[in-house]
Formats: structure tokens, sequence, C-alpha cells
């Protein structure tokens, strides 16, 4: 675990931050006020935003479990990790693959201050986290080389990241080092915000989030492709995450879809 100076005095609670928001919305205790005025005036807007980050997590926890076992892969580098949550990518991962090594990335020192609940892996696996900035992807390359086997294939997961940075602010070069940098047969697991299905309240939301201080941008179907670019996409391809391999159950109706984005793409 790397960080400079003690996490909890960098903590700024005088502006909401993305992950405590976030937190917020998935019913954890480590937000503060400021986060919980902002979560509690999305909550309220039509478009659900609790929904949507529980539906994130079922995202995250079905495609990881589908790499594992369709590809084999037991390396992830998962930048964008939030605070910890369970069950959490290395606790999923490991379950299948008990070996499995994992390294986590945030730039927000509360993550760093509860990161040691994300370090409590298999005595078989690797756990380990580093405070980086996704805007420095060859730093997180060099930190992933201490964990990781870069020669061997690695899932990278950007898993509600993206909107939290612009195209012209990194998000396509953090996406081009770092999949350029992993070995054939890795592949790339994102979800992103997208304002394809419900623009107005989207709209809404990117401006609360905007007029906080925090970036927040929404991408539309093609414009995540993009981001795929050479990769192979793995069945469904880029749809909501609600119709990303949703489980089933008979009877069970389709849920409504979420203004996210999600997919995995394989590199060959
Ligand atoms: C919405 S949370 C998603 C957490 C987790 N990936 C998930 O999907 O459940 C977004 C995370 O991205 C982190 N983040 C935002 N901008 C970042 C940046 N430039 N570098 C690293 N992490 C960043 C935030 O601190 C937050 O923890």
């Amino acid at each position: 675990m790397t960080g400079s100076e003690p996490a909890v005095s960098r903590i700024d609670t005088s502006r909401p931050h993305p992950a405590r928001v976030y937190d917020w919305f998935l019913g954890g205790k480590d937000n503060y006020p400021v986060d919980e005025e902002l979560g509690r005036q999305i909550a309220a807007m039509p478009g659900d935003a609790p929904r949507h980050a529980r539906a994130n997590r079922r995202f995250m926890e079905r495609a990881t479990r589908a790499v594992v076992r369709e590809s084999g892969i037991r390396q992830f580098l998962d930048v964008g990790s939030g605070i910890p949550t369970e069950p959490n990518l290395h606790q999923i991962a490991q379950s299948v693959v008990p070996d499995a090594r994992v390294l986590y990335v945030d730039n927000d020192p509360i993550v760093l201050a509860h990161a040691a609940a994300l370090l409590r892996g298999t005595p078989e696996g690797v756990t380990e986290y580093v405070q980086a900035d996704a805007r420095e992807p060859e730093r997180i390359l060099e930190e992933a080389a201490s964990v990781l086997d870069l020669d061997r294939p690695v899932a990278l997961s950007l898993i509600a990241l993206l909107h939290f940075i612009a195209d012209d602010d990194g998000a396509h070069r953090l996406v081009d080092t770092l999949v350029g940098a992993l070995a054939p047969g890795s592949c790339l697991v994102l979800s992103a915000m997208t304002a394809d299905f419900d623009p107005e309240n989207v709209r809404r939301g990117i401006e609360a989030y905007t007029a906080s201080g925090v970036t927040l941008v929404a991408r539309s179907h093609a414009e995540v492709g993009r981001l795929f670019r050479g990769l192979e996409l793995l069945e469904p391809g880029i749809v909501s995450l609600s119709d990303w391999r949703p489980p089933t159950a008979e009877g069970q109706e389709r849920e409504e879809p979420v203004s996210l984005y999600g997919a995995v793409g394989f590199k060959r």
C-alpha cells in the first residue's frame, strides 16, 4: 500500500468527492455531510442514481466472474477502485481463482484511508493498493509492474471511472497507454455514463455535479465504442449495464436500462 502522508489528513471535506458520493448512494458510511448533500440532491431527481450505483456494482461482479471463468485471467488492475464495498473485486476473483493477483488504484485519499479492507485477500493471492491518478498512466504501469506480471494477461477494470475524466483530460490516453502495454489475451472491463437512454435526467445530474466542482461527462454509444478500438468485444457488446448478461430467473421482468454502458473487450 503506498501514499506519502497520512491519508486521513488529506481528506478534503469542504467539497463533495465522487468516491464518497457513490458510497452514500450505496448506503455506505464513509462519506461526509457535503457528499450526502449532493447525493440527496441527485437521488431526489427522477433518474434514481442509487439504482444506477447498485446496478454498476452488479455489473462489476458479473463481468469479473465472466472474465475469470471464460479467459482464465488471474491478474487484475482496477483503476478508480472506490471505497471498499463488499463484495470487492478481489473477493470475486479470488473466490474463483484463489491465487488471483489484484492491484487497486484510486486518487482519493479516503480510499487509501480504507485500503486495509481491500488488502484482506486469500493467502495464495496478492492484493495491493496504490494511490495514483488515472491521468498518469505511466506511473500506474510502473506500480503495476511490481505487483503483476505484465508479460501475462491482465484484466484492466475502469468501472464507473471515465465519466470523471474528459477526453481532453486524459481518458483516451489512459486507455491507450494501459491497454497498449498489456499482453495479448488481456481485456478491458469498462462502464461509463451515457445520456443515450434518459438525456434530460442525465443532463440534470451533470449540472448538479458540475455546480459542486466535479467533472462529469456522458458518452454516446459511438464514443464508448472508440474506447474499445482494436479490442474484440465479448457478447453482448456495448449495452446498458442492466442488459449485460443479466441474471435470468423465470418470470423476472427486464430491468429498465440504466444510464451507464458496460462492455468487456479482449486484446488478441
Ligand atoms: C463511482 S466510483 C467507482 C468505484 C468502483 N470502480 C465501482 O465501480 O464500484 C469512481 C472512483 O473513481 C475515482 N477517481 C475519479 N477520478 C480519478 C482519477 N483521476 N484517478 C484515479 N481515480 C479517480 C474516484 O475517487 C472513485 O473512487
